[in-house]
Parts: C-alpha cells; structure tokens; sequence
C-alpha cells in the first residue's frame, strides 16, 4: 500500500482534494504539494459527461455486436436504473451523437419526404443507410432527460443536402440546414431544454469516414449560429454552439476558429481513443502504463493552445472519449481497470482548462457507465459520480517527486469543506 504524505500550502477554506488511491504495490513515501493559492484552470460545473449513441444492434466489431437495445432507438427510455443513474448526478449532462448522427433525418417538417431505418448497407458510410429519428421518439427522449434533470447536448445531421465528391470521404457543398430548423423549432415550441447543439461527428481534419474541409464548416457554423439565435431569441435560455466533435487537426482546427469567427464556436469539441482498437491484447497494459497514458496530454494541451491563439471565445470540451475504439475492449472497459484511463483523464483535462469530458458511452458498446442488458452501473460509473460530487471547479497545482506510477490530482472543493488527499497510482507491471 503507497503511503501519502501530502503537505497542505494552501491558505483558504475552499479547497478540497480529490483522492482516488488504487495501489497493491510496495510501500512508498510520497510527498504531494498543492499550492491552493490561485486555481491553474477551470472546468464547468457539470464537468462530468456521457455520451447516447445511435448504433443499432447489429453494429458489431470483431464478431461480437456490444450494443444490443442501447442505442437511441432502442433503449429502454423507461428503465428505473437508468433514470436513477441520471438522477443521481442532479443534473448530468449527456451528448446526444455519434457516428451515424450525420446519416439521421429527423422526421418534421418538408425538407424530409421518406424517413427510413437503418439498415445495413454496403457502401453506406459506416456499412448503415440513413436513419430516422421520429418525433414519438423524440419525445421519449426529451421526457427522460426532462425527469431526469440532464442537461442535453444534440448532434445534428452536418452532411445532411451535402455532396459526396471524391472516393476518399470528402463531401462538399453548403449544409442543408432546413431540416434541422424543423426539429429546433419542434424542440423549442415543446419546450425542451437543450443545453447546447453540436455540427457533425468526426468530420473534421482526415474525417472517420467522411469528412469536410474547414472553410466549408466554418461558414456552416456561422449559419448554424443565426438560425440558433432565430429559433431562442432569448438569449438567457439560448442552446450553446459546439463543434467540430472530431480529432484535433492543428491546422484544420486553426481555419475553423478564423472562418466561424468571434462568438461563433461556444465549445470546441474533439475526440479522445488514445488506446487503440479495442481488440488490442497489449490493451490491458496500456491502461496501466503512466508512459503510454502520458502521451495523449500532447493533444489537450494543443487544442488549449489553439483556443487561446484562434478562439480566446470558445471553452475547450472532450466531446466524446471511450478510451479505445471500435466499441471498446470487452471484459475490460467496463472493468475496475478501465478507472486508471478513466479517471486519469478527468485528472489530465482538467488541468489542461478542459470544461467538460463526455465518455462515451452512459451506455452501449463495452465502455458503457451502465451495463447494456441490466443497467447496472460499473466501477467507472462510481468514479464519476464521486468526481462530479467532489471535485469543485478550481483546478489547483499539484506537484509530486514520487513514483511515475502515482497520479495526484486537486481541485477546490465542490462543498467548501476539506476532504482529504487522494492520489490515483499506477502499480509497476509485473515482468
Ligand atoms: C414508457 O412510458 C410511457 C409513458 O409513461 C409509455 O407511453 C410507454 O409505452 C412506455 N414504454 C415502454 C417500452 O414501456
Ligand atoms: C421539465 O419540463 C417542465 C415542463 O415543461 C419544465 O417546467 C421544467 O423546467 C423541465 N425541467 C427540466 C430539468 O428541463
Ligand atoms: C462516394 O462516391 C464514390 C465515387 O466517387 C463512391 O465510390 C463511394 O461509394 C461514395 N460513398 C458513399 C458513402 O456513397
Ligand atoms: C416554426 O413552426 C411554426 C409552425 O409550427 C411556424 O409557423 C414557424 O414559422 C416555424 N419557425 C421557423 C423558424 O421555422
Ligand atoms: C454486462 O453484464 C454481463 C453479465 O454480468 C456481462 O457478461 C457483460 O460483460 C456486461 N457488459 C457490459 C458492457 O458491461
């Protein structure tokens, strides 16, 4: 068992320690400094974040198909668990996307005259043809996140009216916005709440499967902006403007925040699957290995310099991270080992100015927070909640000599009490 000594600097009441302490090594003095007397950055109050995906159940990678009923047209929206999950966070946000998110037609309005299921399609981006949201089940949706207090983000359909241009993914052409105006309206005049309203999924830089250039999306986003402020004139009540929701692109990004402008991007979003496949054997290891762990910080330290060279108007978020792709590796994402990813990125981001980090998934795939068939939440589940009850805004400096293996982490406390110390370490593998 590490022992952790840990030396308070700091002078106000407000601060609070996170500590997280998984370790069956040998023992270990460690001293921790947390220097209290001025926060290094600032995440929202509703840090944490989980992600609904549209996957039908017969997405399936390396035969096994881990969604079974939890994508978004299947869930059981009337199950108590996942209610009381919801609930528990009193107001937790949850993404609403995806990768087929852009394939989506949202049944209301002209611009849409058939309104198909998905259906496994050779060619069809992601092996699916289009799919169709309707507004029955629109409102199932809305009623679940209305009862359960969430705050909502939306993925919108971003080829939607677009052009497929070359063999390699590039689509061109104005985003047809029309019926994307028909759900807002619809949205707006039911009175749902919707937190914030994101353009495309991985879409950006090289694309997933498709993808569009950067001028293109930003006047897209600049459109997307009016017709927001049209539908929620009020601007108290008003949805915030994300995107891109894709891997981070230095130059890609850069053009995008100088063509949408000031005010235009509310959230820059990118995307996190710094494990690798999740068929990956050494997968295991990797999310035990500080080195390997270490190497993504690159990447949110980039995205937090692009937003205070391009974008000084727009908040850095993780819109969407499971850790590995491809649904995750099974038996172990959803397992207790999957917290020293987990957990060390909430730490990481945090102290990269992050406001907000959306693990994908609540549930679906082998990441879900919940068990696909009972609902039952897993150990990753418990660490967010502990996070999101805990860590305050206020991320302080925290500095140890230790072992790599140990992670410390501080934020001022959510309660302004003080609790104590808890590090998140890392065992040396066994050779
Ligand atoms: C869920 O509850 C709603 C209203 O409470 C009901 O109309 C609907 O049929 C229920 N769905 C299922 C699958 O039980
Ligand atoms: C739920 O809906 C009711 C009725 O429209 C509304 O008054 C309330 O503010 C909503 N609550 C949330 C958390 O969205
Ligand atoms: C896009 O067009 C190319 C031909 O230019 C074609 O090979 C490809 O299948 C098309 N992609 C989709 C998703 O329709
Ligand atoms: C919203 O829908 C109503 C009818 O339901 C229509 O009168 C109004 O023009 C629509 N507004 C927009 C911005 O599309
Ligand atoms: C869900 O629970 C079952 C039964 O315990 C287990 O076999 C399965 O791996 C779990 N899946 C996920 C994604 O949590």
């Amino acid at each position: 068992m590490a022992k952790v000594d840990s030396v308070f600097k700091a002078i106000f009441m407000c601060f609070a320690l996170l500590a997280l302490l998984f370790s069956v090594c040998s023992a270990e003095n460690v001293k921790i400094n947390v220097q209290s007397v001025t926060s290094i950055a600032k995440t929202d109050d509703n840090f944490i974040c989980a992600t609904l995906d549209w996957w039908p159940s017969t997405k399936c990678d390396y035969n096994q198909c881990p969604w079974g009923l939890a994508g978004l047209l299947n869930l059981d929206l009337n199950n108590t668990i996942l209610a009381n999950a919801i609930k528990a966070f009193d107001s937790m946000r949850i993404r609403i996307g995806g990768s087929l998110q852009d394939q989506i037609l949202y049944n209301v309005g002209k611009a849409v005259t058939k309104c198909p299921h998905f259906k496994k399609r050779d060619g069809g981006l992601f092996g699916f043809s289009k799919g169709c949201l309707t507004m029955d089940r629109w409102d199932e949706i809305n009623n679940l996140m209305n009862k359960t207090g969430a705050l909502v983000t939306f993925g919108l359909n971003a080829l939607f009216g677009r052009t497929n241009l070359t063999n390699d993914g590039l689509y061109g052409g104005d985003w047809d916005l029309r019926n994307a105006r028909d759900l807002m309206n619809y949205t707006a005049s039911k009175g749902y709440k919707i937190e914030s309203y994101e353009l495309g999924n991985e879409l950006c830089g090289s694309g997933v499967s498709a993808r569009i250039e950067a001028e293109q999306y930003g006047k897209d986003m600049i459109s997307l902006k009016q017709l927001i402020t049209e539908i929620y004139p009020d601007p108290d009540t008003r949805p915030k403007l994300l995107g891109p929701g894709g891997f981070y692109d230095e130059k890609w990004f850069k053009t995008f925040l100088q063509v949408s402008g000031p005010n235009v991007v509310d959230g820059l979003t990118h995307h996190i699957y710094n494990l690798g496949p999740g068929v990956d054997p050494t997968l295991i290891n990797k999310l035990q290995d500080p080195y390997f762990l270490d190497q993504i910080a690159q990447t949110h330290e980039d995205v937090h310099t692009s937003i205070k060279s391009f974008g000084p108007w727009a908040n850095a978020w993780v819109g969407e991270a499971g850790g590995a792709y491809n649904s995750g590796g099974k038996d172990i994402s959803h397992t207790f080992v999957n917290g020293f990813w987990y957990l060390d990125q909430l730490g990481m981001t945090s102290t990269f100015d992050h406001k907000v980090f959306c693990r994908q998934s609540l549930i679906g795939g082998n990441y879900g927070l919940l068990n696909t068939t009972s609902f039952i939440p897993n150990p990753d589940y418990y660490g967010s909640l502990l996070w999101h009850r805990l860590m305050g805004n206020n991320v302080l400096k925290t500095t140890q000599f230790g072992s790599p293996f140990l992670r410390a982490y501080s934020h001022c406390s959510k309660q302004k009490v003080i609790y104590p110390l808890i590090a998140l370490s890392f065992c040396p593998p066994r050779k």
